[in-house]
């Protein structure tokens, strides 16, 4: 037992005294070869060995290895300078995002798909009932609680409801992130992707169409997805859309379980690592292991590069995904978008319901042709509404917010002692408008509060002086003075309500 401690341990700082050597040598020469270490350490290590303790941490180092014979040579690859969109660029992005539609040769590819895999045409009345019962099913046990979902995708007509229904609706809402990402200088002009439980390769068939908006940036996305069916689909779509010289190189999916993706070859220093709808489904992972899996993922991520979560904007997923960002700010990434931390504390997620809306697409002709039934709202899904985060390991934030010392300004965790008094407050609004025409509502966050605060207007309140409640951008910061406070026990929350008095300032975009 103690000489299999002692052998433990000297395993253990061997590999310490083997990383902190090659940080070292890393810092001294540009390129090396990773047998040249062994002459540093105490204990010997074989080649294998050291590239088996070096592998996972080669992103975070920096480093790149290329396999020479039987040895590996060391060095640090040459960043992909940072992609600045210029002015044709940004009117190019602002006209595509004002699209309403899939590209016509997706929508294509998803009927002749359909087509091909049930060998009767997609409208075929016997198909379009089939598709009708799938996309019921898997709206039914998305409503489940996690560990009673059944969704697997291991059938055919799970896959290809999916492709009718969902697909185009995250397709579309993917749009907003990359634009998102892209007007922030987020991109680089050559970028390595990884997405995580891609499907049918929403995302990367999203990116690809996003990226010919863009005139000289390349990437090149990899991804993982457990399901064949999924897989199929995927390449199938993929081959129909192909151009001729694409911007973006689509790899092949890797079939793996992303909780164990065993000795998978992914790609080092990703610049861009994707979990579109996916960590919900990982029903069996409490959120510490969940949020650990992440980390796992994280070390493969470039010094500057993006981790971006995804969840559908649904009460339970949302809320947990902010939980999630909470556990992996705590494990030390910063919250890049969408949340500011005005105080500089942590917040209280359980009951943080925040998510972002953009204008409905057009439905596709499949959502047209199954919603000519009794029920047709049923198959007919066009609101785009999702819950995202982005994640950083360098520390970069979106929007900070240092408030003057002059300001006096209360944190949202102190409004409880200000029932009744007229306040002002720092905050970032984090919801559109929740309410209805008489009264807009909208969700406030300074990081602080323990329980939910939202800012009421009633409409014959609205002046200039408070309108840019309604007008600003989701994620804004907000300086809100002279509000009333009031506690609402049907919802055990506070409301600020927004009179003609009170004035609301726009601080950081
Ligand atoms: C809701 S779909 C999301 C697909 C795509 N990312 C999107 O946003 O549309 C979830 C996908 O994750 C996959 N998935 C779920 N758990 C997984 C796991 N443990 N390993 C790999 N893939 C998984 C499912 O097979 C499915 O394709």
């Amino acid at each position: 037992m103690y000489e299999c401690l002692r052998q433990r341990f000297r395993q253990i700082m061997a590999a310490k005294q083997f990383l902190s050597t090659v940080k070292y040598v890393a810092g001294t020469k540009p390129v090396f070869l990773l047998s040249e270490i062994a002459a540093y350490l105490d204990d010997p290590l074989t080649v294998g060995q050291m590239y088996a303790a070096l592998q996972p941490h080669l992103a975070g180092f920096g480093l790149s290895a290329l396999k020479t014979g039987e040895d590996y040579t060391i060095s640090r690859p040459q960043q992909s300078p940072l992609y600045t969109l210029n002015t044709a660029e940004e009117k190019r992005l602002a006209a595509y995002l004002s699209l309403g539609s899939m590209p016509s040769v997706l929508e294509d590819a998803i009927e002749q798909y359909i087509t091909r895999k049930t060998g009767k045409d997609w409208s075929d009345p016997i198909i379009l009932e089939r598709l009708r019962h799938a996309i019921v099913a898997q709206k039914d046990d998305y409503w489940k609680p996690a560990d009673k979902r059944s969704l697997q995708y291991t059938k055919g007509y799970a896959v290809l409801g999916y492709l009718a229904y969902h697909f185009p609706v995250y397709f579309m809402q993917a749009r907003y992130l990359f634009a998102q990402l892209a007007r922030d200088g987020l991109l680089k002009r050559d970028m390595t992707v990884l997405d995580l439980g891609t499907g049918p390769g929403v995302m990367p068939l999203a990116l690809e169409d996003f990226w010919r908006c863009l005139d000289n940036a390349r990437a090149t996305v990899s991804s993982i997805e457990r399901s064949k069916e999924n897989i199929e689909a995927f390449g199938a779509l993929a081959r129909s859309i192909a151009t001729p010289d694409p911007q973006v190189t689509i790899e092949p999916p890797k079939e793996a379980d992303i909780t164990s993706p065993g000795d998978v070859l992914l790609p080092d220093r990703i610049d861009l690592m994707i979990f579109s709808n996916v960590l919900n489904e990982l029903a069996g992972l409490p959120l510490a292991k969940r949020a650990d899996l992440v980390m796992t993922y994280a070390e493969r991520l470039a010094p500057d590069g993006t981790i971006l979560i995804i969840e559908p904007a649904e009460e339970v997923t949302s809320t947990g995904l902010r939980a999630m960002s909470l556990a992996l700010k705590k494990r030390g990434l910063s919250i890049y978008a969408p949340c500011t931390f005005v105080w500089g504390t942590n917040c209280t997620p359980d009951r943080c319901w925040s998510f972002q809306t953009a204008p409905s697409i057009r439905p596709t002709r499949i959502m047209n042709t199954l919603a000519s039934c009794n029920e047709p709202f049923r198959y007919v899904n066009t609101d785009i509404k999702y819950s995202y985060v982005m994640l950083r390991k360098d520390g970069k934030v979106r929007t900070s917010c240092n408030i003057p010392k002059e300001m006096k300004a209360l944190r949202l965790s102190k409004v409880h002692l200000n029932v009744g008094k007229r306040i002002t407050v720092v905050a970032a609004k984090m919801s559109e408008d929740l309410g209805d025409k008489e009264t807009h509502i909208f969700r406030l966050c300074d990081g602080s509060a323990e329980k939910p605060v939202y800012a009421m207007l009633p409409a014959f309140h609205i002046m200039p002086s408070n309108r840019e409640l309604g007008i600003a951008p989701y994620g804004t910061i907000l300086e809100i003075r002279n509000v009333l406070v009031r506690y609402n026990p049907d919802h055990d929350a506070y409301n600020l309500f927004v009179s003609r008095d009170t004035m609301v300032i726009p601080l950081v975009k």
